[in-house]
């Protein structure tokens, strides 16, 4: 198996395939850091359609980070209500503050400086210098651990087999258009790679797959037994 290959194919799936989400740069259009940053904060907690309308309202009120950390973190609050974890908006309101107060507006774009930023975890660095800024790095959530574990047929049971599942994404992801490749492995995940009755057929990655070679596909990741 070539990884450059195989990046190719996600990568030419996710030209015709890829999901028309709000937060997501039109092809050829740049991304905006800031609204990549407001949709991971919000989508580590909701699901994409529920995330959707938030994102809007958000953006549509606050289209800065300027803005955003302008405004009393109470009117923050109101707006965050239904997604729920409230420690979540606080941190998105001291963040904002951080970058526009001592980034000029500007978010970082290497993971070890957003790391240091409010609220921002190893999965978000990792999202928003891979998406927003197309720096290499590995984007790994539950979708991406489900497609890496049945290519590679991993049968090491979770979460012993993150590391190896982070080792083999890492593998995989290319230097160029390592936004698009983690956006790409998240729709797999999401609409053909699924937990049940995962979409083989429509799977660009079908021949590369051992778990689907090997017939337990749907059996991946394993989870460790209570
Ligand atoms: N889930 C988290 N981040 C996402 C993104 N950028 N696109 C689709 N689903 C996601």
């Amino acid at each position: 198996r070539d990884s450059a290959e195989a990046a190719a194919r996600l990568l030419s799936w996710y030209d015709r395939h890829r999901r028309d989400l709000p937060w997501r740069a039109k092809p050829g259009e740049t991304a905006d850091p800031y609204r990549v940053w407001l949709s991971e904060i919000m989508l580590q907690q909701t699901t994409v359609p529920a995330a959707g309308p938030y994102f809007r309202r958000f953006t549509e009120r606050w289209p800065t980070v300027r803005a955003l950390a302008d405004s009393p973190l109470d009117d923050l609050l109101v707006a965050w209500a239904g997604l729920g974890y409230y420690a979540r908006a606080r941190n998105l309101h001291k963040c904002a503050q951080v970058v526009a107060n001592q980034h000029g507006g500007r978010f970082p774009e290497t993971e070890a400086e957003l790391l240091e930023l409010p609220g921002i975890g190893a999965y978000t660095a990792a999202a928003i210098s891979s998406i927003a800024f197309g720096r290499k790095a590995t984007v790994v959530d539950g979708n991406v651990e489900r497609v890496v574990s049945r290519i590679f047929a991993v049968e090491t049971p979770m979460p012993a087999a993150k590391p190896a599942l982070r080792r083999l994404t890492a593998t995989l992801t290319p230097e160029d258009r390592a936004g698009d490749f983690a956006q790409a492995m998240m729709d797999l995940g999401a609409t053909v790679c699924t937990p049940r009755k995962p979409k083989c057929m429509l799977c660009p990655w079908a021949e590369f797959c051992d778990g689907r070679a090997a017939g337990i596909a749907e059996t991946l990741p394993r989870k460790a037994a209570k």
